[in-house]
């Protein structure tokens, strides 16, 4: 228990900011004034140090507002895209929840520029959910609302989660991470051998526990959701209003299985931040519970079954420490590895969470 719980990349509370050169600032500019009619008084650009990979979004400072422009790589699918981004905004006229987006010149969402794919936003001011400021009653109605809120959309117009139909890659990928555990080291870097070896029981026993409940997942009932609600999709604005991040994240997928993978990735970081895991475990089962409640309470037309919820926020971390295992037994790549630890820690985690359900 001791050595569970510790802080990780997401229990960074601010996001960081890093300078960009003057290149790179004339860039942004050009795109600003040539697309949007904002302040062209632009007075700096910072681009947001995310731990996430893929993250390429700029602060954007004028005299007036702050505005974040985010650069939207994966050019497979923009319409989906598009979509998410109204969705974002419908459900805002309902409620405040995601940043809201600048129209550009032509009344688009997302501009093209240099090839790639732009959309702008109001620049949230605030830190990330969690630690022990976390108002779990709050945010957990919130959560509800989002996807009570989510349900009502159309799923074709909405890009499938991986999460859905996984299952043969999910069974392929233990069966290759379970080979390569006899010879570690000829597939992961050193840094994370050790970590992999001392977990492997614990992987092979948490996927022959998941496996037997494949069919009921798989069955579980699919709707629009956020696939991604951890700590650092979630700002706290210094207003005391919540706003979710990465509407690239709203999909479709199974609801049960994303507001389990929320509920631990928020609570833990509660607990790591608030320490609580010494002696007040009562209280955690407690607060973990409450949360779980004021979620499920606002999702009105999905069932979500209790005592389900361990075995999906185990299944959800799986099938993640898969993706992380396959990239470096196929394809050698170990960009992933920063979070290889993160998973490994919440298999062993999540019981703990989950205990009272
Ligand atoms: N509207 C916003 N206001 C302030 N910061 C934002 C906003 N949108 C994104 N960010 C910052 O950028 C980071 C990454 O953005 P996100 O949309 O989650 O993309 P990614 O897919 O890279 O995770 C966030 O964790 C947050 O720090
Ligand atoms: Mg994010």
């Amino acid at each position: 228990m001791k050595e569970l719980f510790q802080p990780d990349l997401f229990s960074k509370k601010t996001p960081s900011y890093v300078e960009v050169n003057s290149k790179e600032i004339e860039g942004i500019r050009d795109l600003i004034t040539r697309h949007y009619i904002c302040d062209p008084n632009l007075q700096s650009v910072l681009r947001i140090g995310a731990l996430e990979i893929n993250s390429n979004n700029y602060k954007i400072i004028t005299g007036k507002s702050n505005y974040l422009l985010k650069h939207f790589r994966s050019n497979s699918y923009p319409n989906f895209f598009k979509t998410q981004i109204e969705v974002s905004q419908r459900i805002n006229e309902a409620k405040t929840i995601f940043p809201r987006f600048v129209l550009s010149k032509n009344n688009k969402t997302i501009v093209t520029h240099d090839s790639s794919y732009w959309i702008l936003m109001e620049h949230i001011d605030g830190v990330y959910v969690g630690g022990d400021n976390i108002n779990f009653k709050s945010l957990g109605k919130k959560i509800g609302s989002l996807f009570n809120l989510l349900t009502d959309y159309k799923k074709s117009n909405l890009p499938d989660s991986i999460m859905i139909n996984c299952f043969d890659s999910f069974h392929d990928s233990f069966t290759r991470l379970h080979k390569a555990s006899t010879h570690l080291e000829d597939y992961f870097p050193k840094s994370e051998t050790s970590n992999l070896r001392n977990n492997i029981e614990v992987i092979s026993s948490s996927y022959r526990e998941i496996n037997q409940y494949i069919h009921t997942i798989a069955s579980l009932q699919t709707a629009p959701c956020h696939i991604d609600l951890h700590p650092h999709n979630i700002l706290n604005s210094y207003n005391d209003t919540s706003y979710f991040l990465d509407v690239e994240s709203i999909q479709v997928g199974y609801p049960a299985v994303a507001v389990a993978f929320a509920i631990y990735k928020l609570s833990r970081e509660y607990i790591a931040a608030s320490k609580k895991s010494e002696n007040t475990n009562l209280k955690i089962e407690y607060d973990v519970r409450e949360f779980a409640n004021c979620i499920l309470d606002r999702i009105e037309s999905i069932k979500i079954n209790l005592s389900m919820l361990r075995v999906c926020a185990l299944f959800e971390v799986l099938r993640r420490l898969f993706i992380i295992t396959d990239l470096n037994i196929i394809e050698k790549k170990t960009a992933w590895n920063k979070v290889l630890g993160i998973q490994l820690a919440a298999i062993k985690e999540i019981p703990i969470i989950f205990k009272g359900f």
